[in-house]
């Protein structure tokens, strides 16, 4: 018997780093998972190799920015499994530089992919969960939305601000309808993200945390399956940090 028997999910971004792990887990402990993300290829690598295993998958590409793609991936789920159980708010994009080199169209770019799509990603699952009676949803906030960017872009650390603040509208809106409404706020992780970083930067980054290391991708994929369990059922309007400690030392 896994944790999450019967549930249907929906995780964005889920041919990432982060996303994957997230697939995984989840599928481990029983749940249908639609991995859907704007890089179809890699979710259906993800779904053949999850049904090899005797998971249930599906692979849906979607753009989290386009509401008419969100529409068409929320029904597309409906018609195949008749409901909505946990909604993972995954899909983001990373930028960097200082404020005054910045463009407005990378702004623009930035608040889209990361924020604006948990706002339309949320509607659109709400809904099927309210009539549900009952439903989760995780978002991935950053460290970054908490301190400011350094090495990440003002935009970036902005859009996560934006995500975690976010969280706590939707759950106070969806409480009354039995509904968690959570985030994490990770440290930085090892996926493509971080490899992108700017040479010494990461480096500098481990060695000012006090557990001297990143997270893997299953440290988050970890945190997130506690959210969407039961046994987080008191839990909502929280925002869990999981960064090796580097808050206190900075
Ligand atoms: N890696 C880190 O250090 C770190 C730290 C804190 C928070 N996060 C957050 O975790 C989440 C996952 O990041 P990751 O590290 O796995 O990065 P990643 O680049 O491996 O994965 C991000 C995924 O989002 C997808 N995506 C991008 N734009 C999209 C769009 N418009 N529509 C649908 N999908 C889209 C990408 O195709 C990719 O598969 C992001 O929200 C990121 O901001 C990451």
């Amino acid at each position: 018997m896994g944790k999450l028997d019967g549930k249907v999910v929906i995780v964005t971004g889920g041919a990432g780093g982060i996303g994957q792990a997230i697939c995984r887990t989840l599928v481990r402990e029983g749940a249908a998972v639609v991995a859907s993300d704007i890089d179809l290829p890699r979710c259906q690598k993800l779904v053949e190799e999850i049904e090899k295993s005797g998971g249930q998958a599906m692979a849906i590409q979607t753009d989290v920015t386009n509401k008419a793609d969100i529409m068409r991936m929320v029904d597309t789920v409906m018609q195949k499994w008749g409901r909505i159980d946990i909604l993972v708010n995954n899909a983001g994009i990373i930028s960097f530089g200082p404020v005054a080199e910045l463009a407005e169209e990378e702004w623009d770019r930035v608040l889209r992919i990361n924020l604006k799509s948990v706002f339309l990603c949320s509607q659109a699952v709400m809904g099927a969960m309210k009539k549900q009676k009952s439903g989760k949803i995780v978002n991935m906030g950053s460290l970054a939305g908490k301190v400011g960017g350094i090495v990440v872009s003002s935009a970036y650390a902005a859009s996560k601000a934006g995500v975690m603040c976010l969280t706590l509208s939707l759950a106070k809106e969806l409480a009354p309808f039995n509904i968690n409404v959570n985030a994490l706020a990770p440290g930085p992780v090892d996926t493509d993200m971080t490899r992108a970083f700017p040479p010494g930067a990461l480096d500098q980054t481990i060695n000012q945390t006090p557990l001297k290391r990143q997270a893997t991708p299953q440290d988050i994929a970890n945190v997130v399956l506690f959210l969407v369990t039961e046994d987080s059922r008191h839990i909502t309007g929280e925002v869990i940090d999981v960064n090796g400690g580097i808050l206190m030392d900075i």
